[in-house]
């Protein structure tokens, strides 16, 4: 299987990251752009430069590169995730702009009906940006906001990144070993206790 994986610039850029760390040692290959805002929030907010990231992926690409393979549909892949995707590379994608190697990409993945999660970080939401969700959605986006859960008990920040990679992964039907002990089990099963002796 092979993924692209792009990082944008909204905060949040550990979801990005960890799908990388995730998929690293898995048979899948990952071809990755980071916007120049990624490599700006990637040294703000983790511990990790913009080119450690870049070297997590098989391949990396300028986002500046309309050449790359990536951007074009004879290059096959399976599909492509944003995390985090911005509003202003998400209404870039629902209006088709291409005007980088991301908007370009993300065009050919829905010219070539292949699938397109964008992780999309922004609170709160206006009118513009939830009219350019359903649009996409419409088109058959999965539009995946970075939404914790609590359900599991997060202890850590990490916690929290990792079940929205798993979520994100689950889209491709890629279910990492890790993933599985965190899944929702039903209500309080863990507990012991039945849902009549509740409610
Ligand atoms: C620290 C930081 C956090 C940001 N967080 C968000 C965000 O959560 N969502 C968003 O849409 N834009 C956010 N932005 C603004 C984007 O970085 C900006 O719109 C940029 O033009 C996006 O370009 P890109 O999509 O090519 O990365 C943030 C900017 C900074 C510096």
């Amino acid at each position: 299987m092979k993924l692209i994986i792009a990082i944008t610039g909204a905060t949040g850029a550990m979801f990005g990251v960890r799908l990388l760390q995730l998929l690293q040692d898995t048979d899948i290959e990952t071809h990755l752009v980071l916007s120049s805002w990624a490599a700006a929030t990637i040294q703000e907010e983790t511990p990790y430069t913009a080119k450690e990231v870049t070297q997590l992926a098989d391949y990396s690409y300028s986002n500046k590169d309309l050449g790359a393979k990536i951007s074009s549909g004879s290059f096959q892949v399976d599909g492509m995730i944003v995390a985090p995707c911005t509003m202003k590379t998400l209404a870039s994608i629902r209006i088709g702009l291409g005007d980088n190697l991301i908007t370009r990409a993300a065009d050919v993945i829905l010219k070539e009906r292949k699938k397109l999660v964008l992780v999309a970080r922004e609170t709160p939401l206006n009118d513009i940006h939830l009219e350019n969700m359903l649009t996409l959605s419409r088109m058959g986006t999965v539009i995946l906001p970075p939404m914790p859960a609590f359900y599991n008990h997060p202890d850590s920040l990490d916690d929290i990144f990792n079940h929205i990679a798993f979520r994100t992964l689950d889209q491709f039907n890629i279910h990492l070993p890790e993933a599985e002990e965190k899944r929702w089990n039903g209500l309080l099963k863990s507990k012991g206790i039945t849902q009549e002796q509740i409610l």
